[in-house]
């Protein structure tokens, strides 16, 4: 039989995009890159701020179009907004044939046989209460060098302007032979780099271990050269899993460690559980360990009563600490969280003029440190061919710096190269190999 093929369109987080990828697999569909040939298309979509989930809404009803020529067509909402608002958006989009929260995946073949069936129902599936959420691993292309492993489903933590932990239910995590087995499956179809990911990935325990026994199993996978995470927890780095981060030979220079604000009066307000003292302490061990550690951090402005100096003080940390990249958002209320039915709020031009001062600084800072590492040689593992032409190839180094490597041959992707920088971009670096 024919495989059906299936177009899915992601918003939001690495997690969205393993779970796409991983509807792939329960379905055992071809992949395709086009809604216009595809026999089902699927919006997996975000809701951690209202535009992602506007965006997703609109998708729908612009694939509805296709439903004309292809009376067929299935179309579906996965992921946090269809967790988020469920039946309403059946009600709403009566063209919506399915809607499926992101701990759904398991019954996706269930939900397009019933839609086929002869009473062609429009399946909800929003239920937190499943236990095989890991039975279903992701579609992996093969010769692919980089992957994504889940190592943790959902979230503990109480983070007052969150939607996560409604859209994703508490914390699952994943045991460590799954972990791993799905690591060598990846490896064998040629991956060289895991991206492990959770919600709060360094907050992981299963039996008795703990995230830094994880590290030295995954340590241990042949043919595994390179691990990363994301996103990690402040008050979950333990002084072990430092230790254990710079004793592995595998795990790149780079952590992504969301801060969120630079004042303690707004830490305290988002209920983040710790002090901006704490924050710069584990930085300061995390750089006494591993001095080359690339950082990137998440902040939010405009949160609760966040006053100008507490701006301020978000400023003179991203000034202190320069990280290599910072992704930063305009608060944005969420429906059911408990900053919805907070009193003080920061008006929005006010909120929009943070932003912009902090993007402005902070794309200096970024732009200074790509420039400094020209004339310095790194390991690049390359990856396949560069966004800009067809000619280059690209790849990161360990600090998860994009490097477009001049001249070189394809037969290199999926190989580890040693690469002088010769020009600093934005985004991304410019190199030969040496
Ligand atoms: N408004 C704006 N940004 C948010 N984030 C999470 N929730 C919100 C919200 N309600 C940001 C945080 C988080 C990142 C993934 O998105 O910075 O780390």
């Amino acid at each position: 039989m024919k495989k059906q093929s299936v177009f899915i369109e992601t918003y939001g987080c690495q997690m969205n995009e393993y779970d796409s990828d991983r509807i792939i697999n329960a379905l055992q569909a071809e992949p395709v890159d086009s809604p216009n040939t595809a026999d089902v298309i699927i919006i997996n979509t975000c809701a951690i701020r209202e535009k992602a989930d506007h965006k997703a809404v609109s998708a729908v009803g612009r694939y509805n179009k296709l439903k004309k020529n292809n009376p067929n067509l299935i179309i579906g909402m996965s992921g946090c907004v269809a967790q988020l608002y469920g039946k309403k958006l059946l009600k709403d989009m009566p063209y919506l044939d399915f809607v499926m929260g992101p701990r759904g995946i398991p019954k996706i073949p269930k939900i397009i046989d019933d839609i086929r069936s002869e009473h062609k129902q429009r399946p909800l599936e929003t239920s937190m209460d499943v236990q095989d959420i890991f039975d279903v691993t992701p579609y992996h292309k093969k010769g692919k060098i980089s992957g994504f492993v889940s190592i943790q489903q959902g979230c503990n933590k109480k983070c007052a302007y969150c939607i996560v932990p409604t859209t994703r239910g508490s914390e699952i995590n994943r045991p460590l032979d799954e972990i791993i087995f799905e690591s060598q499956e990846l490896v064998k179809q040629g991956a060289k780099e895991l991206t492990y990911i959770g919600q709060t990935v360094n907050s992981w325990k299963h039996s008795k271990m703990r995230f830094n026994n994880l590290l030295d199993h995954l340590q241990e996978i042949n043919g595994l050269e390179r691990i990363r995470f994301t996103t990690s927890f402040p008050k979950d780095i333990s002084d072990k899993m430092i230790s254990s981060m710079k004793n592995n030979n595998k795990v790149c220079r780079q952590l992504h460690l969301p801060v969120q604000s630079g004042s303690n009066r707004v830490l305290r307000e988002m209920r983040r559980t710790y002090s901006i003292e704490w924050y710069k302490d584990r930085i300061q061990k995390l750089k006494d360990a591993i001095p080359d550690l690339a950082l990137s951090t998440d902040i939010i402005v405009g949160f609760g009563s966040e006053k100008e100096d507490d701006f301020e003080s978000t400023m003179n940390l991203i000034r202190e600490i320069e990280f290599d990249t910072v992704y930063s958002f305009k608060y944005s209320v969420r429906p059911g969280t408990p900053g919805e039915n907070m009193e003080s709020h920061v008006p929005d031009e006010i909120a929009s003029e943070w932003l912009s001062v902090l993007q402005a600084e902070q794309k200096e800072i970024t732009l200074k440190k790509n420039i400094e590492k020209i004339g310095s040689n790194f390991n690049v593992l390359l990856e396949g061919f560069s966004k800009q032409n067809n000619k280059d190839l690209f790849g990161r180094t360990t600090h998860n710096k994009v490097v477009n490597v001049k001249n070189v041959d394809q037969s290199f992707i999926g190989k580890t190269v040693r690469v002088k920088i010769t020009n600093a971009m934005q985004n991304s670096l410019v190199g030969e190999i040496i």
